[in-house]
């Protein structure tokens, strides 16, 4: 982690830049929901296109799709949901703050759901108030389908996008007329009533996963978990975050959700400890078994080199997309000292950066407003660009730096005689003289050179 960023300054520079806002503010906000502004939307899409890319597009091994967040309820018992997807909840009967049991304790993680909690703690950590005795609370949110509301119309809004996968399993594997091993990778909102949610935007009562249900044949499951773990470490190196903040943990057997032979998490380390970015799953036949028993749909898969009908195996790379954002945001902050000033600079992967490149004329003198207009149109063509014209061009620096933009383009007095411009690198702040006409390829091979 970058020593230089606590979740205040974030919080702060996410707001005053348009990266994340307080959910409904103007009403006093809502806990555990965030809205992405101009430049959060830009950096969340460019993490999603990089873990597609990574996952789908580069693979021959794995296929995209897009399920409904709502479900028929019957989903959600088979999943084990309905039963197990609980964390036992405490009330201070004194300041009527409400708590995790389990986390209190601090047996588990406060990821792992489901887990009783062993009463031990029976005092407020805040006021020192009597606790009430732990409750088990699901985390799904209930919801109605169509206009009656009664217990027939129940449904729910899905805690997980995985369960969007098992359910289109025989689906996929038909229609792409693929062979294990096969995964199938899906973005899209999830929602869990959270007791605590807190720590900015790393827990949420609605977020998003990026999930991947990779079915493999059984004695081939072990191999293939290794290969996840290390696949899923390395795109996040790949992306740019320090080696020294990114570790793997094997969780214990007492960490395991429900449905785990095994599992490992990829943590970071966040200003309130290492903690859990993604979860690698070996889920078993689990789900499988469970949506064959429950629909009494035939969910095995024929195994043309054996001649046997098998229940594949499922290794699960489950990462979330918001504590992603707060992890390379962290990650990538920095401030340092140039001539007695404090530079704020977000140093993030050329791939993840809102804005890619900032075209600037040196000032709002209108000789310099049409030439600097259309080389924004040349560079707008190719990438997320941005155009600015107020105040000082120092200050104009800075705000670029602030928000990572990896590029700024200078339109000058010396551009209406010899047709350049200036190219300025946020991090070392070298500055080259391009002509207009080779400005595109000299910005591309600056935005690819890794
Ligand atoms: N399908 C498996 C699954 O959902 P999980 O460990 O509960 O496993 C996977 O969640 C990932 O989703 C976590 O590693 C985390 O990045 C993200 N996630 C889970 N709960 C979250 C929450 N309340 N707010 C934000 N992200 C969350």
């Amino acid at each position: 982690m970058s020593t230089k960023a606590t979740v205040e300054k974030l919080v702060s520079l996410c707001k005053r830049r348009g990266l994340v806002f307080q959910s409904s503010e103007i009403y006093g906000g809502i806990g555990g929901f965030w809205d992405y502004g101009p430049l959060g939307v830009e950096l969340k899409n460019n993490i999603k296109q990089a873990w597609w890319r990574a996952v789908v597009q580069e693979r021959d091994d794995v296929v995209g799709q897009d399920a409904a967040i709502v479900m028929n309820p019957t989903v959600w018992r088979a999943s084990g949901h309905l039963d197990t997807f609980a964390d036992p909840m405490v009330d201070c009967k004194e300041c009527k703050k409400r708590f995790r049991a389990d986390a209190l304790v601090g047996e588990v993680p406060a990821s792992a759901h489901g887990h009783e909690a062993a009463a031990k703690v029976t005092r407020c950590p805040e006021c020192g108030g009597e606790l009430t005795e732990p409750r088990m609370f699901n985390l799904m949110f209930k919801t109605y389908v169509g206009a009656v509301e009664d217990d027939a119309s129940v449904a729910y809004l899905r805690p997980e996008t995985a369960q969007g996968i098992f359910v289109n399993f025989a689906n996929v594997l038909t229609a792409t007329r693929k062979k294990l091993p096969l995964g199938i990778a899906q973005i899209g909102k999830a929602f869990r009533n959270e007791i605590t949610p807190g720590n900015f935007i790393f827990r949420d009562r609605e977020f998003e996963q990026m999930e991947i249900e990779y079915f493999v044949k059984p004695g081939t499951d072990e191999q293939w978990h290794q290969h996840w773990v290390e696949e899923r470490y390395n795109w996040y190196l790949r992306l740019g975050m320090q080696k020294e903040n990114v570790r793997v943990r094997q969780l214990d057997r007492d960490e395991l959700a429900h449905y785990a032979k095994d599992t490992y998490e990829v943590e970071y380390l966040f200003p309130m400890g290492w903690s859990e970015l993604e979860g690698i799953a070996n889920r078993t036949d689990f789900d499988l078994r469970r949506h064959a028993e429950f629909s009494g749909r035939d969910l095995e898969y024929f195994d043309e080199e054996t001649g046997e009908h098998i229940v594949p195996f499922v290794i699960e790379p489950s990462a979330g997309v918001d504590r992603l954002f707060m992890a390379f945001l962290i990650d990538a902050y920095d401030e340092e000292d140039v001539r007695g000033e404090t530079r704020v600079i977000l140093r993030l992967h050329k791939d993840l950066a809102p804005i890619k490149v900032a075209v600037l004329p040196l000032s709002r003198q209108e000789k310099l407003v049409p030439p600097a207009r259309e080389v924004w149109a040349l560079v707008r063509k190719h990438w997320m660009s941005q155009y600015d014209d107020a105040q000082s061009i120092g200050r104009r620096y800075r705000r670029q730096d602030e928000v990572g933009t990896p590029l700024c383009v200078t339109v000058d007095f010396d551009t209406l005689e010899d047709q350049a411009v200036t190219i300025r690198e946020r991090d070392s702040m070298e500055q080259v003289r391009v002509p207009i006409p080779g400005l595109v390829a000299a910005l591309r091979e600056r935005l690819e050179r890794s």
